[in-house]
């Protein structure tokens, strides 16, 4: 998988959310190369001329039309200009990035849980498990019912469970309350969005084995040596991944802007993630 530069062609754009949009792009190369969990870095202009690069997560990605999607929230000059590219128009897009979701070949039944924009950090990883014969359920969280990803967006085969923090769409909460619920069923989870959010979920899988009672997979995973920290062969035994957001510069390593706290020292989210085992975060106490 080689990461390229490529002149993506937008093809569709719309507003699907307040302030969110999902844009389509005809880009061959990162449809067929991407796995679920990377990202592209895109070069944005604003009126000034100046020029911006910003990193998004490959929401979708479909080898045999060529397009990917990106699902964004306009925060700023960068993605405000992007809302204003025209149909036909091309973007620099540097991809695919990052190091992604990793399924246990033995998992059927995958958990995601998305908070807010997150869920574009997670959203190709539904058809990913669906092509390969796999339970899915997503959890997903949002402020109220206004800001509830569309189902109509997501696969058929999904199980979509909502909670919102006003009660006015699913259950009245956090998303992160919905995961006990799940977590017997669930082989693996995977998750994208606030920090808090995926500090809590960490809290969670490090607990879940014993009230399991039974080290369900671990036992039957874990036999004998264990992988290196950060090895995509550790992320696939692990019960929890997490795609971290984090603010980019270079979005390829040099920079060192977009470092998080490890348990065995700085991370770079946008070269050692953006996705990781939970048990390679150093997770803030509080949670
Ligand atoms: S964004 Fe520059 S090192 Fe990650």
């Amino acid at each position: 998988m080689t990461m390229r530069l490529v002149a993506a062609e937008l093809v569709d754009s719309r507003q699907i959310l307040p302030g969110q949009w999902l844009q389509s792009f005809h880009a061959p190369e990162l449809a067929s190369g991407s796995r679920a969990g990377q990202f592209v870095h895109v070069r944005t202009g604003d009126y000034s001329g100046l020029v911006l690069r910003r990193p998004f997560s490959i929401n979708t990605a479909d080898p045999a039309t060529g397009i990917i999607t990106l699902h964004f929230r306009m925060v700023g000059r960068g993605t405000e200009w992007m809302t204003r590219v025209r149909e036909g128009e091309r973007l620099d897009m540097l991809g695919p990035l990052g190091r992604p979701f990793e399924v246990d070949p033995r998992s059927h039944h995958l958990l995601l849980i998305a908070g807010g924009l997150g869920m574009a950090g997670v959203r190709m990883l539904a058809d990913e498990a669906i092509r390969d014969g796999r339970g899915i359920t997503i959890l997903f969280g949002a402020l109220s019912a206004s800001h509830v990803y569309p189902s109509s967006l997501l696969p058929d085969e999904v199980e979509y469970v909502v909670a919102t923090d006003d009660g006015s769409l699913g259950h009245h909460g956090y998303v992160t309350e919905l995961v006990p619920d799940y977590e017997a069923w669930a082989d693996q989870a995977f998750a994208c969005g606030p920090q808090p959010m995926l500090a809590r979920l960490a809290q969670l899988a490090a607990g879940r084995r014993d009230r399991l009672g039974v080290a369900k997979l671990g036992r039957k995973r874990g036999g004998g040596k264990s992988d290196p920290l950060g090895s995509a062969a550790a992320r696939r035994k692990s019960f929890l991944q997490v795609s971290m957001e984090q603010t980019m510069g270079c979005a390829v390593g040099a920079c060192l802007g977009c470092t998080v706290i490890g348990v065995e020292g700085p991370l770079r989210v946008c070269r050692e993630g953006p996705v990781f085992a939970a048990e390679e975060i150093a997770w803030p106490a509080s949670a």
